[in-house]
């Protein structure tokens, strides 16, 4: 099994990626051979879409003459990088109520025209990836999700769009809440239980039950 595993905190030891970590190292014990490709996009960002990138973008003859330029280098190695994997892990923070900049830079280059993207007859967008499972670990400060959701999600239902786009529908969200709020040795034990309940065929967000915050 190849699996795909990409954080998107900027700090070293944080939440997110504490989370993520404990779900690959679960997946790690469910299949003989595992072979792992990292991807850390807090520490190691990459650019933001660039000019040449933009242009080419900017309309379907445009993206046809640049196919195979630099232009769409990038793009097209970390399309690659997302083909070759069975299983996505993604860590990432709620910033702003939705994903950190580097995770959507991350998406602005997977999501392509004519590459990873297709049209049907109707002119609907159609996924051309296979889908495959994708596990999304989240760390939030306050609470949004749940019955103490205090705040706006625009990040859970952004990467169902983002990621359905390409087609990949197999998401799960594994969310630790309130950590701006809850004590170290709660959240360990929160981060603990979601790991050890993980169900890799579930679908939709998991949440664990945790002490009522203010935010
Ligand atoms: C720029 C920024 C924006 C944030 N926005 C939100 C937010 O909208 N909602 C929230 O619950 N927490 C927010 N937080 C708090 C983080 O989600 C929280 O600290 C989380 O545990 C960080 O995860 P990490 O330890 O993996 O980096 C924000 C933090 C930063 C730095």
């Amino acid at each position: 099994m190849k699996l795909l595993h990409i954080d998107c905190s900027p700090k070293a030891e944080s939440n997110s990626r504490a989370l993520s970590a404990g779900i690959v190292a679960h997946l790690l014990t469910t299949a003989p051979t595992v072979r792992v490709t990292r991807r850390d996009l807090g520490l190691q960002p990459i650019a933001h879409a660039a000019e040449s990138y933009a242009h080419a973008l900017s309309s379907p003859a445009a993206l046809q003459a640049a196919e195979r330029t630099d232009a769409v280098r990038e793009s097209e190695a970390l399309i690659q990088e997302l083909e070759l994997a069975d299983v996505v892990v993604i860590g990432t923070p709620m910033n702003n109520f939705t994903v950190p900049s580097v995770l959507k830079a991350w998406i602005d280059q997977i999501l392509r025209m004519g590459r990873s993207i297709g049209v049907s007859p109707t002119g609907h967008k159609v996924g051309l990836l296979q889908d495959k499972p994708v596990y999304i670990a989240i760390a939030s400060g306050g609470f949004f999700t749940g019955p103490n959701a205090k705040q706006p999600d625009f990040l859970t239902p952004y990467l169902q769009a983002a990621l359905g786009c390409v087609g990949l529908h197999s998401l799960q969200f594994l969310v630790l809440q309130g950590t701006a709020f809850i004590a170290q040795d709660q959240l360990d034990a929160a981060r603990h239980a979601l790991v050890a309940g993980f169900d890799a065929d579930k679908l939709g967000i998991t949440a664990v039950e945790m002490p009522r915050g203010p935010a």
